[in-house]
């Protein structure tokens, strides 16, 4: 229901829905590959769940906002992968974008997704001008610099790298922008909202870290063994595989009684300790280890 829900929503405001006139097929193309099929909709899945926690009085809000979340999330996939970063083979269990297509053409997929994701919002405006305008200043703060994934992708070229702020940059930040942007859909105060989405995403880049090392390829459908291949930081070279476990325990242990007080607090509860059980199974994701 709610997969089909957000993936309705991703149909409806993908850049590619919009051509009218003559287009480049190839970035075309590029566009929908680096978006269908999706991966888990992790992001956007959560971002719904709060605004119906939160009464989610404006549906079609709610819904450009988890689709232009998942641009940004896909749009930062197709950038992670090119040689100039993670020079990735594979993800989602298929070619790369830029593997697929061209270099030239996966940085330009990945700029038309960003690109399309404020125009998302924007669509609302008449709807809720307050409101898409609060959605646009998040994203945007969550997307960029100082406190958004390009700050996350920076700290690979530092010398020294502080972890949490590297973890909470490449990866919370998405988390927080679906935690915040769920309650600004809903009319609700994003503040107290911050918690949830840094602690889900802490824990997530912990479990990415984790099955990096302890799963094989074609459990991920992505490489493994990338953070140590190039020479990352990883929450596993920082604590170990057993203190990795231990800090990922820790964070989600936290993660219901950071949920605000809402109207749909005990459903949201339900949502986040699925969410918690899954990612601390990350042992049992693997088949080799
Ligand atoms: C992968 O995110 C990137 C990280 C932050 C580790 P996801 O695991 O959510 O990717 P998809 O969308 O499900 O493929
Ligand atoms: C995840 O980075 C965060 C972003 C893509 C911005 P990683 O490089 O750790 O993620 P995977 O392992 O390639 O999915
Ligand atoms: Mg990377
Ligand atoms: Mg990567």
């Amino acid at each position: 229901m709610l997969n089909d829900r957000i993936e309705a929503a991703i149909q409806r405001h993908i850049c590619s829905a919009a051509v009218q006139g003559p287009a480049p097929i190839g970035l075309h193309k590029a566009i929908d590959y680096s978006v269908f099929p999706g991966g888990a909709r992790i992001r956007p899945v959560i971002l719904t769940s709060v605004a119906m926690a939160c009464g989610d009085d404006q549906p079609t809000m709610t819904d450009a906002a988890a689709a232009a979340l998942e641009f940004i999330h896909c749009a930062s996939l197709v950038h992670d992968d090119l040689p100039c970063f993670d020079n990735a083979p594979t993800r989602r269990g298929k070619p790369t974008v830029h593997r697929q297509f061209s270099e030239t053409t996966a940085v330009l997929a990945g700029d038309s997704l960003i690109v399309g994701a404020f125009s998302t919002l924007t669509s609302q405006v008449d709807v809720d001008a307050r409101r898409a305008c609060n959605l646009v200043a998040h994203l945007a703060n969550y997307t960029g610099f100082p406190n958004g994934i390009c700050a996350g992708q920076a700290w690979e070229d530092e010398a020294t790298i502080d972890l949490k702020s590297y973890h909470l940059s490449k990866t919370g930040a998405l988390f927080i922008a679906a935690t915040q942007m769920g309650a600004i859909a809903a009319g609700h105060d994003p503040d107290p909202w911050q918690e949830l989405g840094a602690r889900i995403g802490q824990a997530f880049q912990i479990a990415d870290d984790l099955m990096d090392v302890v799963c094989a390829d074609q459990d991920m459908g992505k490489p493994a063994g990338q953070d140590a291949k190039n020479d990352r930081p990883s929450a596993v070279s920082e604590y170990g595989v057993d203190g990795a476990k231990r800090l990922l325990n820790d964070i989600l242990g936290g993660a219901i009684a950071s949920i605000p007080s809402c109207p749909g607090e005990a459903e949201l509860a339900k949502m986040v300790q699925l969410q918690s059980t899954r990612l601390m199974s990350v042992d049992r994701q693997a088949t080799h280890s």
